[in-house]
């Protein structure tokens, strides 16, 4: 069975990656749809974090990256996938997920597959990252180095910016 990974992605962090890589030993192959919350301001642009995510999995090789646009259930439908894979990290999750569960299972009709967070990201956020890396703190432990990079040159670049 093809699943699907949805996500901001804003950035990729060593808690997605986790995910990624065991949903891609669990399912026969796996789609990273990288999208976009309009409730949510971000950081990187949908091509930025489409580059930074396909350049953390590009060793996987049955995981592919694609942008989300649109229901997150068409886009399943268009890539033959039969679930959804979410990872959980506090009860908070759950309580959305559930709900967006029922909701794909009916508008999908798709499976929702929830893994727990391994212990090690189990709190970890894009949000926090976001948050320390916008006042320069080093956020090298919770993403990638080719992510924690492009942070810094992107939070140089707006310091500059702001003069
Ligand atoms: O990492 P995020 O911000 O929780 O990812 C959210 C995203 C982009 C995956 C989500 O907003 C999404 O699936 N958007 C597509 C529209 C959709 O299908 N929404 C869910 C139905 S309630």
């Amino acid at each position: 069975m093809i699943a699907i990974c949805p996500g901001s992605f804003d950035p990729v962090t060593h808690g997605h990656l986790d995910i990624i890589t065991r949903a891609a030993a669990l399912f026969e192959s796996v789609v990273v749809a990288v999208g976009r919350n309009s409730a949510k301001n971000y950081l990187f642009s949908t091509e930025e974090r489409l580059e930074l995510v396909r350049a953390t999995t590009a060793h996987l090789p049955t995981v592919s990256v694609e942008a989300l646009d649109g229901l997150l259930v068409e886009f399943a439908r268009r890539h033959g996938a039969g679930v959804l894979v979410k990872g959980i990290r506090f009860a908070s999750d759950v309580d959305f997920e559930l709900q967006m569960a029922h909701i794909n299972a009916v508008v999908g009709p798709v499976e929702t597959v929830m893994l727990p967070a391994s212990p090690v990201w189990s709190t970890l956020s894009s949000t926090m990252v976001r948050e320390v890396a916008s006042y320069g703190g080093d956020v090298s432990a919770f993403v990638p180095d080719v992510v924690a990079r492009r942070i810094r040159q992107k939070t140089q670049g707006m310091e500059q910016a702001n003069g």
